[in-house]
């Protein structure tokens, strides 16, 4: 286990960001406060529903080309950013095994509990690979460590859509500059298709998404001492064809007055105010090239799904 994340870093950005988003027009909150343990396991049940198709697509591509990312680049080393539970890693981690260049697995994530767990069950499950699990916050620094030999590092399940598109540039710059000749870039990424089939994967008939995204509120109530009413915002996911992405909001039902008292702050929402919890922004394999070529990536190979959903890119530095 390495690095660490500074004595109250998390709480600390926490207030900065509930701070700031709540008090700018129109109210909006980071998507990375989701993830408490609570939100962690909903987010895990968005993937297993019917109409969220992202991460069975994603892995579809896996299972078929896994092989094919191994030959194109046999790394030593697999470092994957925003790791999580490493499900899908497995199946990196046996091409590379059965190419046999393998030897060390860097998984990257803001928390500390999910990359014990997944790293002490991968230890087990890979006896003889190195498994160096780095604490890092990417909003922050990205964790990649300089490792020697050809290095792979891994973004999958289409979070760099969670980015706007100034932030995407910005972290796939600084992804670069930690790569070498002979390194690459696996890309998961969401792709642009019927606003109906993305508004369903993102509004469930089980209401699991809508859970999900109140959440956010359950944790500032927590962290920040606060007293969101949350059964009274109503879970809003809307297409923006301007802007090719997914926002979800919460809608507040009625005029309410919310304190977080570790703030000393009031909120004070109109009936029928907004507050924006996540973009998801979709990509058009031309554009996603072209802003991999800005950053200093020449894309290698594109693979989707059999029904055109999702993107992986294999990406290396030029
Ligand atoms: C984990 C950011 C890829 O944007 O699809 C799922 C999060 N939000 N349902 C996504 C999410 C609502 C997910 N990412």
């Amino acid at each position: 286990m390495h690095g660490h994340l500074p004595e109250g870093y998390l709480a600390d950005a926490l207030r900065r960001d509930a701070a700031f988003g709540l008090t700018s027009a129109p109210k909006w909150l980071p998507p990375k406060w989701f993830y408490d343990a609570r939100g962690s396991t909903l987010f895990e049940e968005i993937t297993r529903l019917p109409e969220y198709y992202p991460t069975r697509a994603e892995r579809e591509i896996l299972e078929r080309h896994a092989a094919d990312v191994a030959a194109t680049l046999p790394a030593h080393t697999l470092i994957e950013l925003g790791s999580g539970s490493s499900e899908k890693t497995r199946l990196l981690l046996d091409a590379l095994r059965a190419a046999g260049t393998l030897e060390r697995y860097v998984p990257v994530d803001v928390s500390e509990p999910a990359l014990v767990e997944a790293a002490e069950a991968l230890l087990r499950e890979y006896p003889g690979l190195a498994v160096d699990a780095v604490v890092s916050d990417f909003d922050a620094e990205l964790g990649i460590p300089d490792e020697p030999g050809p290095k792979l590092v891994a973004f999958l399940g289409g979070t760099l859509g969670n980015l706007n598109p100034d932030e995407r540039a910005a972290f796939l710059a600084a992804v670069r500059a930690k790569l070498r000749t002979g390194d690459g870039l696996l890309l998961g990424a969401d792709l642009v298709k019927d606003p109906e089939v993305l508004v369903r994967a993102y509004d469930d008939a089980q209401g699991v998404t809508a859970d999900f995204n109140r959440n956010v509120l359950r944790v500032l109530n927590r962290e920040l001492d606060g007293d969101f009413d949350v059964e009274r915002f109503e879970h809003v996911a809307l297409w923006n064809s301007e802007q090719e992405w997914i926002e979800m909001r919460l809608r507040s039902r009625g005029d309410q007055a919310v304190k977080l008292r570790d703030l000393d702050l009031a909120v004070e929402f109109a009936d029928g105010e907004e507050l924006r919890t996540e973009i998801s922004a979709k990509f058009r394999v031309s554009g996603l090239t072209m802003e991999l070529e800005r950053a200093g990536f020449v894309v290698s190979r594109w693979w989707t799904d059999r029904e055109n959903r999702f993107g992986v890119a294999l990406a290396m530095p030029f």
